[in-house]
Order: C-alpha cells, then structure tokens, then sequence
C-alpha cells in the first residue's frame, strides 16, 4: 500500500528535492546497498544531510521493493506541474500485466515515450532479468529507451534503476542509458521500436496552452477536432515508432470509446484497424482520482476484430486482471460515431 497522505504531509514541511534523497537514501540503507563505488550515487550525496525527524517518517512507509520506491517517486510533483504530470503513477500489477501481455523477445527495443520516473522501465528491466540471462548493462544499454518532458523525471528514472543495478551488484554510468528529456510530441524520432508501452498523459484540451493547442492539432491527425485529449496523440505517436512487427500497450482512461472528442482517435483505429485487445476497467478505480481507464494493446496488422472485456462489479481491476479474457468486436462493425464495445 502507498502512504500517499504521508507523502504529501511530507511535502508541506519539506523542499521535494530533500525528500527525494531521504526517499533513496533510506532505501539504500534498508536493503544494505553500498554505493560509494557508483559513479551516479556518490556525487548525488556527496553533500547530504540526514534529518532525522524527515529519515524517521520515511522508514515508517516501510518501502519494501524497489517499484514502491519508484511510486513514492512519483508523488513528488511540484504543483505547477500537477496537470502535465497527473498524479497518476501507474501500480506495479498493470505494469506487469501490460508487460507479460506483450512479452518482449530479447532482443527487443522497447519504448516508454512519458517514462515519469520509470514505472514502465523498472518493470522491463526486472522482465528482462527474470526471463533472459542478461547482465542489466546490457537491459539498460539495449533493451530499455525512455522520455519525459520533465527533466527531473528522466533523473529519477536513472537513479532508479541505477539502484535497482546495485541490488544484482551492477554499477551504471550515465553512458549506459538510453533516457532522454524532450517533449515526444515534438520530437523527430530517428529509430523505430519493437515494443511501447506505457501511462500517457492525460492533459484535457482546456488545460494547454493556445500554442500546444495549435502545434499539436497541426502536427497529429487524432487531435484535429475539438477539445482532445493529450494521451490520443500519444496513441498515435506510439503507433507510428512501432516496427511492422511492433506492439503497444498504453493505459489510458477509457473516454475515447464514446466522447465526441475521441472521434478523431476512433477514425484512426478503425482506420488503421490496429487495436487487438481492451481491458476495461469500466468505473472501476485504478488511479485514486476520478478518471476511469482501459488498457489498449496495438499492432501494425490489419486486425479483423478487437478482443473486449470489461470488468464486473465483484471485482477489484488487481483481481479483474489475473482472469481478464474477452469477446471478439468485429472493427467492421463498430460506428465511429460510438463504440459500443460487448463483452
Ligand atoms: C501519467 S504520468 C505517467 C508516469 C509513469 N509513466 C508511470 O507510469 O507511472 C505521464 C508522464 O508524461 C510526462 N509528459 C507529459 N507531457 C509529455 C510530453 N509531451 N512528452 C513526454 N512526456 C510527457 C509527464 O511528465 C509524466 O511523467
């Protein structure tokens, strides 16, 4: 369980920064990780003050494995950047699920395009750890490319699996990462991925300014009518770097199957007839905010039918996911107008 309250009492009291390195630090000495050695986590200390009414109530949110200490993390958010970021951390049983789902091949270049502090690359490294023999030098330099428009995100997201390195007794370099601090939306991509996955932004059209406004419904086909939402153009950005062969899997709210605004998105779909698979949590929380989601999978076949299923009301999504099946929706009958989607 997240303390979340703890966090953000935490936060009226203390810089992010200072919270941050206590974050790690504790951890740190919770698991007896040793990081004189490393290259990224000496100067990262090197002028560290422990407070120790601050170290105290972090030991009390009792971090047991290294994905609570990357959704710790992720609560860190200064509030002017609460509606580009969303306090949405994704739990560790989607990434797993999303994950498994695909299962990269070893070989695979697989893409968070909003990493955030790595929820996504924490669960490809330890996939990549449990089911290949591979070194995680060798995940983190060819396995494992994320982006965030924040840049203390991608920060985070190295000293994550920096740490996560040291617990298998692995030192990283800056070198090794393939981590970049960039806006996807208006970045020109020089490589294509086999595999992207991820928790998109949801940032509604009201919230940007007239100029992403303009430069996004100039530059992506899904944004073009209305009052969009930033995740469509993260479907479409995610489409477009697959490989022929590639898959996506996202978690995004589940607004597109119906709202006027998601038509744009639905055109593209049907039109590309890429969409495989949809888990519905329906109104089902996953995130502890009033948004309600869906995981989509994607491929570049032309797919006859999308396999649906929606969760029932007895069931928590953690639950819902470890049995979660679904009935063919022929694409070819489905209204872009709506989709009503059948279980
Ligand atoms: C909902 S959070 C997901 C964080 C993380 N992937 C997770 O799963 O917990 C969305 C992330 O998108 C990032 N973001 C927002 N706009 C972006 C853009 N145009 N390009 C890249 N990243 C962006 C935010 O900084 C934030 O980290």
């Amino acid at each position: 369980m997240i303390k979340k309250a703890i966090i953000n009492d935490l936060i009226q009291t203390h810089g992010l920064y200072c919270i941050e390195r206590h974050l790690i630090y504790s951890y740190l000495m919770t698991n007896a990780l040793e990081f004189d050695k490393s290259i990224i986590l000496s100067p990262y200390f090197e002028d560290f003050t422990l407070e120790p009414q601050l170290y105290f109530a972090i030991t009390q949110l009792n971090i047991c494995n290294i994905k609570e200490l990357e959704n710790y993390l992720e609560l860190l958010i200064p509030p002017s950047d609460r509606k580009l970021n969303g306090a949405f951390f994704t739990p560790h049983y989607v990434v797993e699920f999303i994950i498994n789902e695909i299962r990269p091949k070893e070989n695979d270049t697989n893409l968070d395009p909003s990493c955030g502090c790595g929820a996504f690359l924490i669960g490809l490294a330890d996939y990549y750890k449990r089911t290949f023999s591979k070194s995680i030098r060798e995940i983190v330099q060819h396995n494992i490319f994320g982006a965030d428009i924040l840049a203390y995100n991608i920060h985070r997201a190295k000293l994550i699996l920096t740490v996560y390195a040291l617990h298998h007794g692995e030192y990283l370099e800056e070198g090794d990462f393939n981590l970049y601090h960039q806006d996807s939306l208006r970045t020109q991509w020089d490589k294509q991925f086999d595999v992207v996955v991820g928790n998109p932004p949801y940032v509604k059209f009201q919230d940007l300014s007239a100029e992403d406004r303009k430069y996004l419904s100039d530059h992506w086909k899904t944004v073009e009518g209305g009052t969009f939402n930033l995740y469509f153009a993260f479907f479409e950005l995610g489409y477009t770097l697959l490989k022929s062969s590639g898959r996506l899997g996202y978690i995004t709210p589940n607004n597109y199957f119906t709202s006027l605004a998601g038509q744009a998105l639905r055109v593209f779909f049907q039109h590309e007839q890429c969409v495989t698979r949809i888990i519905d949590f329906s109104h089902k929380k996953v995130f502890d905010a009033q948004t309600y989601t869906a995981i989509t999978f994607l491929n570049k076949e032309r797919n006859e039918a999308i396999t649906y299923d929606r969760i029932k009301n007895e069931y928590s999504p953690e639950v819902f996911l470890t049995h979660a099946n679904g009935s063919p929706n022929f694409i070819e009958n489905l209204n872009v107008k709506k989709w009503r989607l059948l279980k």
